[in-house]
């Protein structure tokens, strides 16, 4: 089957080690490889950021700035159709037609609005309760086969197959292809640098719990020497990991980011403790995002061409989305 590949990140805040190693690393790989005749489709869900308040300044801001850093980060607006849900009506159009045959039951199970909502459930928005459905539709929308995310984002796709499958059988069609995570396993959960029980996160008030892609080299160097630890020495097996999580999270960044084995790490250097670790990782580290940085910072200068670049590929994402939504209204029986 063709390859269609789609994913989305929330333009909130910037975007941090965690996003990149877990999705964008994927998102630009599947990108190079994708075979002739498959296609990409990368967004900005800003439709999904209104889930939580925020003024049009900044939000305008930040999609800017996740466009950006996207592109510095290696995705293509020349190979990929990269846009904001925004200016693609299709994808709140369809998430409407899809609420009615999303089950209550099904959002109740959502482990994210638990987490997001916390202990003011009845004060959250009523978004980030059907925000899963607007997310199935983002997928649904380009008949994806293929959804490179982080593992927070497992159970939404799994919601989203669900849905489609349920659809399908109760309107009688074969309208919607059901999408396949792919989650990369040595990154599929970055912790935060401050605790290691935590997911790195943009909405972690501590900006030293992330690594942001538009860090300097002195504030990469600072956050890693700054990262909670233990005292132990590094183990040669992995298992003694188990209990270690700021450890296990500090050794994960260093096998994603080098592309080895933890093992293999572990085999370097095991005996070492932290003290010799980490300055071996903030190079690394400095290394692989310091190009990135550069980029970004030239991308930044060039509002006008990055608006530009988001307009191109919101008119490539309508097109494409045309012909999946008018099936969805027809196998509804809402139009012709
Ligand atoms: P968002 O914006 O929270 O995160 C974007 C991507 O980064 C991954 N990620 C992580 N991976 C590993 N470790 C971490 N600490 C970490 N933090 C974030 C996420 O899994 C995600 O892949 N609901 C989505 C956005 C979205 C979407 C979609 C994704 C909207 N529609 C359709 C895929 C398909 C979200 O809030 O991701």
């Amino acid at each position: 089957m063709t390859q269609r590949i789609v994913s989305g990140i929330q333009p909130t805040g910037r975007l941090h080690l965690g996003n990149y190693l877990g999705a964008i690393r994927n998102w630009v790989r599947m990108q190079d490889a994708v075979a002739t005749g498959g296609r990409c489709f990368f967004f900005l869900a800003d439709l999904h950021s209104i889930s939580v308040h925020e003024d049009a300044a900044t939000r305008r801001a930040n999609v800017r700035e996740m466009a950006a850093a996207l592109i510095a980060a290696g995705v293509d607006p020349a190979r990929s159709t990269l846009f904001s849900q925004a200016q693609v009506p299709a994808h709140p159009e369809l998430a409407w037609l899809l609420n009615g045959t999303a089950r209550i039951g099904w959002l109740n199970r959502m482990t994210q609005f638990k987490e997001k909502s916390g202990k003011n459930r009845e004060g959250a928005s009523a978004a980030l309760y059907v925000y899963p459905v607007l997310q199935a539709a983002d997928v649904l929308l380009y008949q994806a086969t293929h959804v490179p995310v982080g593992e927070d984002q497992k159970q939404h796709l799994e919601l989203a197959r669900d849905i489609a499958t349920k659809f399908n059988t109760d309107f009688e069609v074969d309208l919607f292809t059901l999408p396949e995570p792919i989650i990369p396993p040595a990154a599929a959960r970055i912790m935060s640098l401050r605790d290691g029980s935590a997911k790195m996160s943009k909405s972690d008030p501590s900006d030293m719990s992330r690594i942001n892609l538009s860090d300097d080299v002195d504030m990469v160097v600072q956050k890693i020497r700054k990262a909670k630890t233990d005292p132990a020495p590094l183990p040669d097996d992995p298992a003694e990991l188990a209990d270690r999580p700021e450890a296990r999270n500090l050794v994960g960044i260093y096998a994603a980011m080098a592309d080895e084995p933890v093992p293999a790490v572990l085999a370097r250097f095991a005996g070492q403790g932290f003290g010799a670790f980490k300055p071996v990782l903030a190079d690394l580290l400095v290394e692989t995002l310091g190009p990135v940085k550069t980029r970004l910072d030239q991308l930044r200068d060039d509002p006008g061409e990055l608006d530009r670049l988001l307009a191109a590929g919101a008119a490539q994402a309508r097109e494409a989305a045309a012909p999946t939504l008018a099936g969805a209204y027809r196998a509804m029986g809402l139009r012709d």
